[in-house]
């Protein structure tokens, strides 16, 4: 069987990585791993395929930087020249990202039967570019894979269901589970001059938030309030940073730091007092280390983190970011790491019996004229 995998941005190594390790050790497997570039600076796509173990991939599209349409397009263009050149039996897409959906409507196109890892996730915020890329993906995959009973209700609320739709767990959560000791290890946090679970970890970078400078200034102001009551420490993504050096300074007690490798971001939540963000990944994250979470939006598309996780949603009003933050800091929150079924590690292995059972048999002709 031929497998082609994509990746493209930050989260999607983390989460297509077990995938590729557990289709690789199946006898009869052929893997292929297609980078469309959209991430291409070392600290958001170099660094992960190495500490994930990941192999080089086998081509690099290049896609880079632009505005929706432009990435959307190269991906398609690059992602159906590929699989022309190198038919697959099945295409493997993982997470949100606009390469996540333009590789899955090339190959919708070409009748080659798509994975979506990470399926029927819905924040229901059509603002979200996130969102429409989760909702076309879906709509166009053959194989759905879930990690958590929620997604798969809302499939079937869209009329998507039976053996397609498999609830395998959180591949994110693989990852996490294989290197939060190596990540321990090798911790970050002496040379921040940190000291275990008295510090505020942040990241921020939707485009909602941190494109409005108003917005993001009036966060980054709470977040400098809180600094005087303990160490806040931000890795800042290229986006954020791009927007942050537009604003007059309003944020010097932040410990402001370039977006920091897997590990490195791993160790930090482990041992943070406090995390807020408003990634898709770090809710889950924080929710397997049992480490509470104050996410700055007004949607979640992972509502089990706050069911059964350490996740709190707390808006977009940074002054009630500011008091949720102080309430957190003056209560002991106590949790159980992963109570959330499926998120034990083994997700990746459900994910590659799932993608060999449909279709390890078949054979399906490319043409892309
Ligand atoms: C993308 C995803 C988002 C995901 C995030 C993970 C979409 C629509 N958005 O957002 O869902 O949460 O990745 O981190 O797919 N840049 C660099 N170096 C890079 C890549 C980007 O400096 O290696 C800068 C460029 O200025 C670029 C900006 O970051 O314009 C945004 O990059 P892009 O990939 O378009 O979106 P993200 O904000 O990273
Ligand atoms: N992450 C990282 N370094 C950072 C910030 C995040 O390694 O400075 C990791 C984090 O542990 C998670 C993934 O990046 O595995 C989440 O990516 P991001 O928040 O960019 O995207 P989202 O999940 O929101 O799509």
């Amino acid at each position: 069987m031929r497998v082609t995998t994509v990746v493209a941005a930050r989260p999607n190594f983390v989460k297509m990585a077990p995938i590729v390790r557990a289709l690789s050790d199946r006898d009869g497997v052929d893997v292929r791993v297609v980078h469309t570039g959209q991430h291409y600076d070392t600290a958001l796509s170099g660094s992960f395929l190495d500490q994930l173990g990941m192999p080089a991939p086998d081509e690099n599209l290049e896609v880079g930087s632009g505005s929706h349409a432009e990435q959307t397009a190269r991906v398609m263009i690059g992602i159906e020249r590929s699989l022309s050149v190198h038919p697959t039996d099945a295409l493997v897409v993982a997470g949100d990202v606009n390469s996540t959906m333009a590789a899955a409507l090339a190959a919708a196109k070409l009748g080659v039967p798509i994975v979506h890892v990470e399926s029927g996730l819905r924040s229901r915020d059509w603002s979200m570019p996130e969102e429409i890329n989760r909702v076309v993906t879906d709509r166009v995959s053959d194989l759905l894979l879930c990690t958590s009973e929620d997604a798969v209700e809302n499939l079937v609320k869209e009329g998507i269901a039976g053996p397609g739709v498999v609830l395998v767990g959180n591949t994110m959560i693989d990852s996490l589970w294989r290197l939060i000791d190596v990540a321990r290890a090798s911790s970050p946090l002496a040379s921040l001059g940190l000291q275990p679970r008295a510090y505020l970890l942040v990241t921020l970078h939707r485009p909602a938030l941190v494109d409005d400078p108003r917005s993001l200034g009036a966060v980054l102001e709470a977040l400098d309030r809180l600094a005087s009551e303990l160490p806040v420490v931000f890795p800042i993504h290229p986006r954020t940073r791009a927007r942050l050096e537009q604003l007059p300074a309003r944020a010097d007690h932040l410990q402001l730091l370039a977006p920091v490798t897997y590990l490195e971001f791993l160790a930090l939540q482990a041992s943070a007092r406090l995390v807020v963000t408003d990634s898709g990944g770090v809710q889950e994250e924080t929710s397997a280390l049992g480490v509470p979470c104050l996410t700055y939006r007004t949607s979640t598309e992972r509502p089990i983190t706050l069911e059964l996780g350490t996740n709190r949603l707390v808006g977009t009003d940074p002054a009630r970011l500011l008091s949720a933050c102080q309430e957190e800091l003056a209560t002991e929150r106590q949790f159980s790491p992963a109570p959330i079924p499926l998120w034990d590690g083994h997700a990746g292995e459900r994910a590659a019996t799932a993608i060999h059972r449909a279709f390890g048999a078949v054979r399906r002709p490319v043409d892309a004229s």
